[in-house]
């Protein structure tokens, strides 16, 4: 267990407080008695391929109908084995066939205040033109092609413009530098880049396609590069044979493209994230499974009405964007606000000023950014109505209870039930959350199992420990959502998920479950840290070190940070036998360029050694201490002598 998760756990200890839903949420929600929520459970746990079978059939469109519910060979699940249905289809045309043509599915605003709004059925024209241009620069079901864009409509368009034809996104956060995305468009052997002229970051503009080109004479595998405008940057240099305009090629074609009918498990998309070695890994996700997940659990813990303005506040780089703003409130035919920039551009009452314009009904965002709330003071959130919101949401990390009481009485009124969704990249979407109109929540605990999720808490040896005391958190039944493999590496998906206890999902995150039977998350049992709520492996950020000519050796662990909640600190040996402040800035842009900004470490310290134990292991859990300020062994604030510590640690 990490030193972080300890500490956390020492917190939600003497976390007994209990908030039970208003009676008046609890009347009008979709699920409105635990008696509701006890059949689904377990009709779902009991039942399992009865229970999908009836949802599946409910709540997707199928071009011709599945047979096997679930064909479970584990590792391997396939899911309505030999069903054809579409994605792009769920989220667009079955609104339009049944009705919502006309709902706004899409309302947007942009960094500099621009807007636009677009009904289902203005989505789907330009869905299938974006899909219909894709077919014409080559693309086929099949092909990858990664998308490195703003959020901007656009990015959500070329997402279901994949699905549409059954081309396989992978959508690349913005803020990852020209290595990454190389590293990326390699593995996945994309053969499309969907960019833009820029970005626009805090009235700055960041140049996307320059990034993107920087990338591209490192990547192969990629014929063709779609380019957004997005700036209106004509100076964007535009290779002939390669590059083409969105508005050259998009806007001419035709507004009607059938969606393909796609057998259920046709990939969806890989995303990658960051695993407990240097490579991060491209998660698989496919078809029909995913985007009934995505959809049911989207209904379940946002209790979807017809009229609410549901605003999910993360970027589509993530998974949070890939399921709750774009796959499951649009299969729910839901209206969601996407907003382009950042919560304090021009000043630090955006968000609340877009809560008040768009009248938001459902917030989904981030403790990190509750925290960053907290801190630039009341004043920006009191300027605001905010009176329309009736349910809050979390995603990420774990809510510490400070930023939980804050955000449930300064910005839910003390009124609104906030859902604690815990869940990963790769279980494609929430797995426990509190159900907003029946669960009492408890500040810091993400409560309950949702229906399908069978959890279990076991030791190292995969063996059944006390659930109150805590352990590994696993995963016993296959679910609809879950990962279908890891991108080209069917040995690191068996190896990370499933080899440490046999048939069941490794979640690789810590949890209790208490008396009541809620659940803890307490920190992650790997590598794996959280900045900001976004995942890095140290090992990667040490690689990136590393790579610079003046280190020799990295090593690189979370610190507790009031903001971020983890921080990411670097003990670095270096040749220079004076390294001061130039070289610490130098290797922080180094890992910038190597990484992305979000890697960039917030300290480093330039050490003689890295202890290590005589296997040769990295002593982690020292340099947390060290770097956490802790008192690890004796006096360890300077780091002079932490070779002769690290020694000391060893004979203990
Ligand atoms: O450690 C858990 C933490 O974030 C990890 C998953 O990260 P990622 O795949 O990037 O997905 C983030 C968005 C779903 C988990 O293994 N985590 C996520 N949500 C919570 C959380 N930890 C505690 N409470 C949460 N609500």
């Amino acid at each position: 267990m990490t030193d972080t998760a300890a500490g956390q756990i020492d917190h939600v200890f003497h976390e007994r407080r209990l908030f039970p839903p208003p009676a008046e949420f609890t009347a009008k929600a979709v699920i409105r008695s635990q008696e509701q929520y006890d059949d689904l459970y377990q009709r779902a746990r009991d039942d399992r391929d009865g229970f999908w079978k009836q949802e599946a059939e409910q709540h997707l469109h199928w071009f011709e109908p599945f047979g096997e519910v679930c064909k479970w060979n584990a590792p391997h699940a396939e899911w309505f084995v030999g069903g054809k249905t579409n994605a792009s289809y769920n989220c667009i045309d079955r609104n339009i066939d049944q009705g919502r043509g006309d709902r706004a599915a899409i309302i947007w605003e942009g960094e500099p205040g621009d807007t636009r709004t677009l009904t289902y059925n203005e989505l789907k024209s330009e869905v299938c033109k974006c899909a219909a241009a894709l077919r014409e620069l080559g693309i086929q079901t099949g092909d990858v092609v990664s998308i490195y864009m703003p959020m901007t409509p656009e990015l959500a368009i070329a997402m279901l413009a994949c699905a549409r034809i059954g081309a396989i996104h992978s959508v690349i956060f913005a803020g990852f530098s020209a290595e990454s995305i190389a590293d990326r468009n390699n593995d996945a052997q994309a053969k499309m880049v969907i960019t833009s002229d820029g970005l626009h970051r805090r009235g700055k503009v960041l140049p996307l396609k320059v990034t993107v080109d920087e990338a591209l004479e490192k990547s192969p595998s990629v014929q063709t590069c779609l380019v957004l405008r997005r700036i209106g940057n004509d100076d964007v240099p535009m290779k002939d044979g390669r590059d083409v305009w969105w508005h050259d090629v998009v806007d001419k074609q035709s507004d009607d493209l059938p969606a393909e009918p796609l057998d259920s498990e046709t990939p969806l998309f890989i995303l990658y994230t960051s695993g407990s070695t240097g490579k991060p890994k491209g998660i698989l996700h496919s078809t029909a499974g995913y985007n009934l997940w995505a959809k049911r659990t989207f209904q379940w813990v946002f209790d979807h009405r017809d009229d609410d303005v549901y605003w999910c506040t993360a970027d589509c780089g993530w998974i949070t964007g890939h399921t709750y703003i774009v796959y499951g409130p649009l299969a729910a035919g839901a209206t969601c606000l996407m907003f382009e920039g950042a919560p304090n551009y021009p000043a630090e009452d955006r968000f609340w000023e877009l809560v008040e314009k768009y009248k938001v009904t459902i917030l989904y965002t981030a403790p990190t950014a509750i925290r960053a709330f907290i801190k630039w003071g009341d004043q920006h959130v009191d300027k605001h109505d905010l009176s329309s919101l009736r349910l809050l949401g979390s995603v990420g990390e774990g809510i510490n209870p400070e930023a939980w009481m804050w955000y449930h009485k300064k910005i839910g009124g003390s009124s609104c039930p906030i859902v604690d969704t815990w869940w990963q990249t790769e279980t494609g979407g929430i797995m426990m959350s509190p159900l907003p109109g029946i669960t009492a929540t408890k500040p810091g605990s993400c409560t309950q199992p949702l229906p399908g999720v069978v959890p279990s808490i076991v030791d190292e040896t995969g063996a059944s420990v006390d659930a109150e005391h805590g352990g590994m958190l696993c995963i016993d039944q296959p679910w609809p959502g879950m990962l279908r493999g890891v991108w080209g590496d069917e040995e690191r998906f068996v190896e990370t998920y499933w080899a440490t206890v046999k048939g069941k999902y490794l979640t690789g995150d810590n949890a209790r479950c208490d008396k009541d039977g809620y659940y803890w998350i307490m920190g992650r049992i790997d590598d794996v840290i959280n900045v900001s709520g976004h995942r890095l492996s140290t090992i990667e950020v040490e690689s990136a070190l590393v790579s610079h000519e003046l280190v020799c050796e990295a090593a690189v662990v979370g610190r507790p940070d009031d903001l971020k909640g983890q921080a990411i600190a670097a003990f670095v040996t270096v040749t220079d036998p004076n390294p001061g402040e130039e070289l610490r800035q130098e290797l922080r842009m180094h890992v910038r360029k190597q990484i992305g900004a979000l890697a960039q470490p917030d300290d480093i310290r330039f050490a003689a050694a890295v202890p290590k134990t005589r296997s040769g292991k990295i002593m982690r859990r020292l340099l947390r201490d060290i770097a956490a300020g802790r008192e690890a062994a004796g006096d360890t604030s300077t780091l002079e002598d932490y070779s002769v510590l690290a020694t000391l640690r060893e004979e203990e």
